[in-house]
C-alpha cells in the first residue's frame, strides 16, 4: 500500500504531495522533492537494520532520512549515523527527536540532497526511496568500498539482484553487499601450473572461462563483497578457490580446496 501510495503520490509537484499526506504546503512550495515523505515502520527499521548487521562503530548514512528514525534506530545499536533529507521541516524534527532519544551526539542531520551527499565513508546505507531513485543511485553504490552493505524498504535495485530479502508485515526489506570489481583476467598459480582465467562479472556473480593447459573449462563464482569464491574444472581436476581480493591480487582464505595456491591479475 505505501509503495503505491509512493509511486503515485511522486508524480505530484512537491507542493500537492504534502498536501495530500496533510502536511500542509506551505514549506514545501520550494522543495524539489525525489521522494514525499512516508515513514518506514519501526518493525521494518528493525528489520533493515538487523539485514545490515549494524553494530557499534559501524557509520550509517540514511538518504531521505525523514523524521530520523532509522538513523536513530542505527545510533541506538551503537553506530556513528547521518540523516539527509532535502526538507528542512523534517531535518528538524530528526535532530528534536534525537535529543528526545539521547542519541544526539551519535545521530545528527543535515539538509541536503541525497545526491550530493558524499557517501564515501558509510559501511551501510539505508534508503526507503523509489525504484527510479534506487537506480540513478546503483553506480555510485557498486563504487563504494567492496563490502559496503545497502538496505532498502520496499525498492530493489533491478537488475542488481539483492543478497538477502525479508518481509516484514506485508512490506519487503532488500539487502545488498558492494561486490569487488574483478572482471577480466586472472592467472592462477597452483602446483606449478598456471590456470588463466577470464571472469566476466554481473554484480556478485561470476562465469567466465578457465584454461586448464589448453583446455577450456567453464567458471562459476560469485562475490560476498571482497571475498571471491571460483570453481572450475571436472573431476580429480575440479578446483574450489575462496579467497580475499587485494588490489591485484587474491589472497586465499581457507576453505579452498586447491591447497595452496596464488592469483593475480593478468
Ligand atoms: C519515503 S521518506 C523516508 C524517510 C525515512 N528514511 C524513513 O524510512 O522513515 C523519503 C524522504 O526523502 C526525502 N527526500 C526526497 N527527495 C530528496 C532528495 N533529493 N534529497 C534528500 N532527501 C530527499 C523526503 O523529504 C522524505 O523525508
Amino acid at each position: 500500500m505505501i509503495a503505491t501510495a509512493i509511486r503515485g503520490a511522486a508524480r505530484l509537484p512537491a507542493a500537492a504531495l504534502f498536501v495530500s499526506l496533510g502536511l500542509g504546503a506551505a514549506s514545501a512550495q520550494e522543495i524539489d522533492l525525489d521522494v514525499p515523505y512516508v515513514p518506514t515502520p519501526a518493525r521494518v527499521v528493525d528489520k533493515m537494520l538487523e539485514l545490515a548487521t549494524v553494530k557499534e562503530g559501524d557509520v550509517v548514512i540514511d538518504l531521505g532520512s525523514g523524521d530520523g528514525r532509522i538513523a536513530i534506530a542505527a545510533a541506538k545499536r551503537g553506530a556513528r549515523a547521518y540523516g539527509v533529507d532535502i526538507n528542512p521541516v523534517r531535518v528538524k524534527e530528526a535532530v528534536e527527536n534525537a535529543q528526545k532519544e539521547g542519541v544526539a551526539e551519535r545521530a545528527t542531520f543535515r539538509e541536503q540532497n541525497l545526491f550530493d551527499t558524499n557517501i564515501t565513508q558509510a559501511q551501510v546505507i539505508t534508503m526507503y526511496l523509489l525504484p527510479s531513485v534506487n537506480r540513478d543511485l546503483r553506480p555510485r553504490l557498486l563504487d563504494l568500498t567492496p563490502g559496503t552493505r545497502v538496505v532498502s524498504h520496499a525498492f530493489d535495485m533491478g537488475d542488481w539482484l539483492p543478497d538477502e530479502r525479508a518481509v516484514v508485515d506485508g512490506k519487503n526489506v532488500y539487502f545488498w553487499k558492494v561486490p569487488a570489481k574483478v572482471d577480466g583476467r586472472w592467472a592462477v598459480e597452483h602446483g606449478g601450473d598456471t590456470v588463466n582465467l577470464i571472469l566476466t562479472q554481473t554484480y556478485q556473480r561470476l562465469s567466465g572461462t578457465a584454461d586448464m593447459g589448453g583446455k577450456n573449462s567453464p567458471v562459476e563464482g560469485s562475490l560476498d563483497g571482497d571475498l571471491v569464491t571460483l570453481s572450475f574444472g571436472e573431476g580429480e581436476a575440479r578446483r574450489e578457490l575462496r579467497g580475499r581480493v587485494n588490489g591485484s591480487t587474491l589472497e586465499p582464505i581457507a576453505g579452498s580446496s586447491a591447497g595452496s595456491w596464488t592469483a593475480r591479475r593478468g
